[in-house]
């Protein structure tokens, strides 16, 4: 019987390892395993033997049984193998094309132009500070000087937060410049202070050349002895390295509750070179930065001894830093994510 099963087996093997197509496996499997197949054939015999003979069958059957549903499985794989290949010939996939490049991005203009501004600063002793985008009233407006309802208010239309996780005693704002952490900045170390602050803010305005959020670089020094004539050298080194050597600036008496004197720095236009365009409408001068002397009363909302310290501060639009040095006429085209747009920066 064992010498019967062993025969069995060694031409199973012969066929089920040359088969692969899957009605063939198919048919191999019901022909060597199936109920009627030729292992039960043999074994149905079985009942005629000693036990101890049949223990030894049994254990024979048991393997070649394994074995051949091995194979089975094996041959099923390569049937299925086989008819993919089959299916892709059918297809005309060049592998050998080569792949779809990712371009490298870049950073957006108006991140490079911040980047840019405050490198410059850098290079000339400033640090970094921040402040939450989301602020109080006090550090956005009372700590700066503005009075309530103060009309100075108005030149900054706002974004109040309403939400009921706002915890606060005070109005709770979407800062409208990033004045406020010149007082986070004095409230967390003591004279000397040299620091630039960039970041976003918010405005309720929309046009050509305003956009609900845009971006702003703050600047804020504070020391003993600190004069206008330091303002006026640093902001003209500041210009002349961003818009180039050739630059002039000028300064114009203007008002900020914050400080005492204020002016407007205009820089000679850069389309033009001042002699007069379009951008500049006709003036030659583009109005770039707000700046002053910090306020005594900015002073006595950080701690700080007015009668000891003084300073200076400024302020610029950083989409509007970006335009003039790319010449784009419409703020908006920045945010609008247009990759074609952007790639030219
Ligand atoms: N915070 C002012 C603005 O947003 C700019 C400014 C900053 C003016 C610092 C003076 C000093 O308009």
């Amino acid at each position: 019987m064992q010498d019967r099963l062993n025969a069995i087996a060694e031409t199973a093997r012969r066929e089920i390892g040359g088969a692969d197509d899957p009605g063939r496996v198919e048919e191999l499997r019901i022909k060597y395993l199936g109920k009627k197949g030729e292992l039960s054939a043999v074994l149905g015999g079985m009942g005629k033997l000693a036990p101890d003979e049949r223990r030894r069958v049994g254990e024979v059957a048991n393997r070649i049984k394994a074995e051949l549903e091995g194979l089975l499985a094996e041959a099923v794989q390569r049937a299925e193998a086989k008819k993919l290949e089959a299916e892709l010939k059918g297809q005309k996939v060049d592998v050998t094309l080569p792949g779809r490049q990712i371009p490298p991005g870049h950073r957006h203009p108006v991140t490079r132009t911040m980047d840019d501004i405050v490198q410059i600063f850098r290079r000339l002793g400033f640090e970094i500070a921040q402040g939450p985008e989301i602020e109080q009233d006090w550090h956005n407006f009372e700590a700066l000087n503005f009075p309530h309802d103060h009309p100075a208010r108005d030149m900054q239309d706002t974004f109040f937060v309403d939400a009921p996780w706002v915890r606060s005693t005070q109005p709770v704002l979407l800062r409208t410049h990033t004045s406020p952490v010149q007082i986070r900045a004095m409230l967390q170390t003591e004279p000397p202070v040299r620091v630039v602050a960039p970041g976003r803010v918010y405005r309720r305005d929309s046009d050509l050349t305003h956009s609900p959020m845009f971006h702003q670089v703050e600047g804020l020094l504070v020391d003993e002895g600190v004069t206008f004539a330091e303002l006026k050298g640093t902001l003209d080194a500041f210009v002349r390295a961003f818009f180039g050597a050739d630059t002039r600036t000028r300064f114009r008496p203007s008002f900020f509750p914050f400080t005492e004197p204020s002016a407007e720095v205009d820089v000679s236009c850069v389309i033009c070179a001042g002699k007069g365009c379009r951008v500049c409408k006709q003036t030659g001068w583009l109005e770039v930065l707000g700046s002053g002397m910090v306020h005594p009363n900015v002073f006595r909302s950080a701690g700080y001894d007015p009668s000891k310290y003084s300073g200076y501060a400024f302020g610029m639009g950083v989409e509007r830093m970006a335009m003039l040095r790319y010449g784009i006429d419409d703020l908006r085209t920045l945010f609008e994510n247009d990759i074609r747009f952007l790639r030219q920066f």
